[in-house]
């Protein structure tokens, strides 16, 4: 919920919208591929629902820990520092690369061997040199989302060559992270802006 054109549906548009997205998504992914969904606790609800319909299975909700969440401006309620990603799949067989997401694991054993990836992943919202901003300092997309955590789901669910989608692309981080992974992408974004940012981004990549 950011004061975007694209945020501001009223709850049934909101739930036909996410039939309507994730159905297209569900025909053209392949068996056994998997499907990664960045939520608030604002839309988690309608997303699960949606993708049980759908006959996938949901996977992990992972948790994303944010170091640096904004402040909570009403008091009123506990202040919002998680997202979530929801990583359901099409069939049985899907890919996990679990040896690759022990080795680029931040989090280490106390004797600082190699740890499993847990479902919570703390990190920062986008910040610093990795920020797109215009020359005037504000930023290029209001939703950026953190390389590292691209870089975590394609490596989870893809083999270099694969096909990445992402029907959502915003200021390109799918694609510029598949692109360093060697996995192939389409991106889909509707607003003529975000697309000149995420070419600008790819070309300078
Ligand atoms: C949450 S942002 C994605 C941010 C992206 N992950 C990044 O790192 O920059 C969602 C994007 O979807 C775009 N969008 C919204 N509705 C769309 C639609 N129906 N088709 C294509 N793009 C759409 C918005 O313009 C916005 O850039």
């Amino acid at each position: 919920m950011i004061n975007e054109e694209w945020d501001k549906m009223t709850a049934p548009e909101y739930m036909q919208f996410t039939r309507k997205w994730i159905g297209a998504c569900h025909n053209v992914l392949k068996d056994n591929g998997s499907i990664y969904i960045s939520c608030t606790y604002h839309n988690l609800g309608e997303v699960m629902i949606v993708l049980r319909q759908f006959d996938f299975k949901i996977n992990n909700v992972i948790v994303w820990q944010k170091t640096n969440a904004m402040p909570n401006m009403t008091k009123r309620v506990f202040t919002h520092s998680t997202e979530f990603v929801v990583w359901a799949v099409k069939g049985k067989k899907w890919i996990f690369n679990y040896k690759e997401l022990k080795q680029i694991n931040p989090e280490t054993q106390k004797d600082g061997s190699l740890k499993q990836m847990r479902d919570v992943w703390t990190m920062p919202l986008v910040q610093g040199k990795e920020r797109l901003r215009g020359k005037d300092g504000k930023a290029l997309h209001p939703t950026q989302k953190p390389e590292e955590m691209l870089k975590r789901i394609i490596i989870a669910s893809s083999n270099k060559e694969d096909l990445v989608l992402d029907p959502f692309l915003g200021s390109g981080t799918t694609a510029v992270v598949a692109k360093r992974l060697d996995r192939n992408w389409i991106g889909i974004e509707k607003n003529e802006k975000y697309v000149e940012v995420a070419d600008r981004r790819l070309h300078e990549e």
